[in-house]
């Protein structure tokens, strides 16, 4: 049976939007595409403002969260509208390339934005997974794995993953990684803000959608 709440007392419904941001085609909507869809593609084709997808997790068997994730375009960086993007987001991917230096140094830049434009509702920045992505390929960042541990403690990351959409490496990882830090500071702050009634979404732009059963 679908949808949820009011019925089953036992039944706990999340709805967490998520945002995945980084430099140009650095490999968010192939993260996404093979995170919902178990797609992959060679093919590059820049978003345009932004897109999105759903994903759906069972959780446990009390628990299920919807994960409704934001593609935003690498071309909208520092652009008026991430402001409204990010609005009521609980939880990020900053992503980058590893076989590009640069969108590597585009992290710190993309994680201010992102922590200037939007905070949970206690005031503390929302969670964010770095993912260093395509590593099936040779890199060409230079980190070390400490010190992408030192780099995320100082840049306020709650983990990285090395990630590869290609090949499918830590996706789910990742994911898991960020639902369970979202889902504890909705234990520790639950708040309206995180409720599914008030985070809603023109249902037009909900292309993919992966299949929901209730728990
Ligand atoms: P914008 O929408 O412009 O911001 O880019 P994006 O970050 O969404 O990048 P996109 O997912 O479109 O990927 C860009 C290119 O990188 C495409 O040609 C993908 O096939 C390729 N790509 C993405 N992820 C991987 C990966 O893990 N490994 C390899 N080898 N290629 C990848
Ligand atoms: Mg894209």
């Amino acid at each position: 049976m679908a949808g949820g709440g009011g019925g089953a007392a036992e039944c706990r419904e999340h709805l967490f939007k998520v945002l995945v941001i980084g430099e140009l085609g650095v490999g968010k909507t192939s993260i996404i595409k093979r995170y919902v869809h178990q797609l992959f593609s060679q093919h590059y084709r820049a978003t345009i403002g932004v897109d999105f997808a759903l994903k759906v997790l069972h959780w446990d068997s009390k628990t299920l969260v919807r994960l409704q994730l934001w593609d935003i375009a690498g071309q909208e960086r520092f652009g008026n509208m991430t402001r409204v993007y990010y609005k009521e987001a609980v939880g990020a991917f900053v992503v980058f390339d590893v076989t590009r230096g640069s969108t590597f140094e585009a992290v710190s830049k993309w994680k201010h934005d992102l922590d200037s434009k939007v905070l949970l509702p206690n005031g503390s920045p929302i969670p964010a997974v770095l993912l260093a992505n395509k590593c099936d390929q040779k890199k060409d960042n230079g980190q070390t794995p400490s010190q992408m541990d030192q780099f995320c403690r100082e840049g306020g990351f709650v983990g990285w993953f090395e990630t590869s959409a290609k090949d499918n490496i830590n996706i789910d990882e990742a994911a898991r990684f960020l639902v369970e830090n979202i889902l504890a500071n909705y234990r520790s702050f639950p708040n309206e803000d995180n409720d599914v009634s008030k985070l809603k979404l023109d249902p037009d732009p909900l292309k993919a959608e992966s299949k929901s059963q209730c728990c």
